[in-house]
């Protein structure tokens, strides 16, 4: 058996709970599979962190974060917490949890489903097969940069600032993450940035070629402008195999690839940080979607991206290849047969609830 694994969930806000609940079925079934033994810590976090303990995320709960071997999270954020201090918005826990666990490698795959072909919103022969593996680097850059602030100037208007800033290590170190996914792919990674505006982005280009000119000769670089790079993915997505940017405009692409695979309720991410001397590397693991407070406790939200996140922590996290991928497979073949939750309905299937989604995935993966 696998030794004992500690594990942190943050359901946290609007439709996390609820496909966090999903989530957990699926945990029990690998712990009843024998192959693994969880010792499962939870807490709120984000808004409900908010209305707990007044803060979205508390120092105990980043705490426990950096102990345990893995943390699967929900969502953050909604209406209800909308006129909160900027310092204490839901969003805040997110940015603090990963800057504090120092993940610094979002990978955020987007995959088009073959029974999701026609749901997405390009024509479903530009997006047939598409597999694209999008690195965001997730600590730096203009999220984290300084100065940062709104100040206000001798006249009384303001002046607000954020900086985008990125050094050679921070460049380097994701860089290599993509580098090694690519090789594990198609061997092409595609660099991103604005180096014909930018001074952080022609060095995150002169970076990215000297490193692979130095530790990646088998691997094909190419570089694009961000915008560009938004134009590209709306017309002909799958020229790309891995796709390595900075923090905003990785979170902008990001969504943009999310939504040619027809459903946000369907994609996962890993964030990873740097192993430490004993191996062990951080891992933070959330799907796509936000909290859609707009569908939030009516028990129709999609699962599917919050299980696939749970399968990538089991990949990266935990090394149980074998089982991340009979939930990769299950997911497949549930989106082929069953009924599907609002967000990816179709004709002919029946609208089925989160719970029952959460059903027909254990009735797969029990039959395998
Ligand atoms: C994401 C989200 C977050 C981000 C927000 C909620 C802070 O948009 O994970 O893509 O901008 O990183
Ligand atoms: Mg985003």
């Amino acid at each position: 058996m696998t030794a004992n694994k500690t594990l942190l969930l943050l359901p946290g806000d609007g439709i996390g709970p609820e496909v966090m609940t999903q989530a957990r079925r699926v945990l029990d079934w690998v712990q009843k599979s024998g192959r693994a033994t969880f010792q499962i810590f939870e807490d709120h976090v984000g808004g409900a962190a908010i209305d707990a303990y007044g803060v979205p995320v508390t120092d105990a709960i980043v705490q426990k974060a950096k102990e345990v071997d893995a943390v699967l999270f929900g969502s953050v954020g909604g209406p209800k917490w909308d006129n909160v201090p900027f310092e204490i918005r839901p969003e805040a826990a997110l940015l603090r949890l990963r800057s504090e666990l120092g993940v610094f490698a979002n990978l955020r795959p987007a995959k088009v489903f073959d029974a999701l072909v026609e749901s997405s919103s390009l024509k479903a022969e530009l997006v047939r097969g598409l597999d694209i593996m999008i690195v965001r680097e997730c600590i730096g850059g203009i999220y984290f940069g300084e100065p940062r602030g709104i100040e206000t100037l001798p006249d009384g208007t303001k002046r607000g600032v954020n900086t985008e800033v990125y050094t050679t290590h921070e460049i380097q170190r994701v860089g290599r993450v993509a580098f090694d996914l690519a090789a594990k792919r198609q061997g092409r990674v595609c660099s991103v940035e604005k180096a014909n505006v930018m001074e952080s982005g022609l060095l995150w280009r002169q970076v990215m070629t000297a490193l692979r000119d130095a530790e990646y000769p088998d691997v094909a670089l190419s570089h694009m402008y961000a915008d560009n790079c938004a134009m590209q993915l709306a017309k002909n997505p799958r020229q790309f195999d891995v796709i390595v940017t900075g923090n905003l405009f990785g979170d902008i692409l990001s969504d943009l690839a999310a939504m040619l695979t027809g459903s946000l309720g369907l994609l996962p991410s890993a964030t990873l940080g740097a192993k430490d001397a004993t191996g062990r590397r951080p891992g933070f693991y959330e799907p796509i979607h936000g909290s859609a407070p707009d569908i939030a406790g009516k028990g129709v939200a999609n699962p599917m991206a919050q299980i696939l996140s749970l399968a990538l922590l089991l990949r990266y996290s935990f090394d149980m290849e074998e089982d991340a991928a009979a939930i990769e497979a299950a997911v497949e073949r549930v989106l082929a047969k069953a009924g599907r939750t609002p967000d990816i309905k179709v004709e002919g299937r029946p609208v089925i609830s989160t719970t029952e989604m959460g059903d027909a995935l254990l009735a797969e993966l029990s039959a395998t």
